[in-house]
């Protein structure tokens, strides 16, 4: 039996996100909206027919004993573009290709920011018109480049258009700090800015474990090496993609805790790539997450030498923009 196709028309659904991308990051993503119900509907979108309706059938499987807020199981179907600009929320991995942080041998990262921006730009056109409270979640590499294009050619408001961002550094330099300290990494606040890339930097001088600043509460005998934790942090991704050729579960499980924090209008504090007026372009610092998407940024106390840096990542974010006009 083919999988439904959605009919915004006769749809029930109370809470609809589209998943743009039914490869492995998108495939992922929609099982975790099932496992953890966020939104009563998931729109499966790829031009893909063939992949998209698979998963939507081996994801259907997986409906079965999960239920959607509200009652009922998650309902996850087919959808169009069209359909996808009407929803809650659009999450956006794009691509089936390997993963673009990280240039497979021979294509720069201008060429990468080429090829995904084409998919990005086609598949926002054919979203129009926007519903105009969709939100609009960036989850494909170069992502900080790909937001801010985003944010050009969707003509929605710039808070509503936002990238994953730092996020997954954030969790993975959590993980870090927790088995080096005994902490549980839910009870770190550790920030990493900037870009979702090479320059992204580690705000050290705002790192809390209970309020209380890193170095007044490390276990005796414990150094950090504050530099080989941030390198460790930003080659995870690369790491992993080198043994199995991309990364999925950390970015569909975080990307699923984003729209739970939109569509609950949960106002959690998250690092989310979002424009920055006095950076002049799209990173990540950390934000409060709404129903609409950015309620605020929230101005963190960095050093000089951290300003610097992060200043830095944004020169490198601007030029590659420049690069891609
Ligand atoms: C990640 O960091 C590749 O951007 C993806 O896992």
């Amino acid at each position: 039996m083919d999988p439904p196709a959605m009919d915004p028309e006769i749809s029930t659904a109370k809470s609809r996100i589209a998943i743009l991308g039914a490869g492995s990051v998108g495939s992922a993503i929609g099982l975790c909206l099932i496992l953890n119900p966020v939104a009563s509907e998931v729109v499966l979108v790829d031009p893909n027919t063939a992949l998209r309706d698979a998963q939507i059938k081996d994801l259907g499987d997986a409906t079965t004993y999960h239920g959607a807020v509200g009652g009922g199981g998650v309902r996850i179907r087919a959808g169009t573009h069209k359909d996808a600009g009407q929803c809650d929320i659009v999450v956006a991995p794009l691509t089936v290709a390997p993963d673009l942080t990280v240039a497979p041998s021979g294509e720069s990262r201008t060429d990468l920011l080429g090829r995904n921006l084409a998919i990005l730009k086609s598949a926002t056109n054919d979203m129009k018109p926007f519903r105009e409270d969709t939100v609009l979640l960036i989850v494909a590499n170069p992502c900080d480049v790909l937001t801010y294009f985003a944010q050009q050619y969707s003509g929605l408001p710039k808070g509503q258009v936002l990238g994953s961002g730092t996020f997954l550094d954030s969790a993975r330099l959590r993980g870090i700090l927790s088995e080096k300290v005994g902490v549980d990494a839910s009870s770190i606040d550790a920030y990493v800015l900037g870009e979702h890339g090479e320059s992204q930097m580690v705000a050290w001088s705002c790192v809390t474990i209970g309020a209380v600043p890193l170095d007044q509460c490390l276990p005796p005998n414990v150094t950090l090496d504050r530099k080989a934790i941030a390198i460790e942090t930003k080659d995870k991704a690369a790491k992993i993609i080198e043994a199995k050729g991309a990364t999925a579960y950390g970015i569909a499980a975080l990307s699923a805790s984003i729209c739970k924090s939109i569509l609950f209008d949960q106002r959690n504090v998250r690092p989310i790539s979002h424009w920055v007026d006095d950076l002049g372009c799209c990173l990540s610092l950390p934000v409060v997450l709404g129903r609409r998407g950015i309620v605020r940024s929230l101005n963190m106390p960095l050093i000089q030498e951290e300003k610097d840096l992060l200043a830095k990542s944004a020169s490198t974010l601007k030029e590659y923009i420049a690069e891609a006009k």
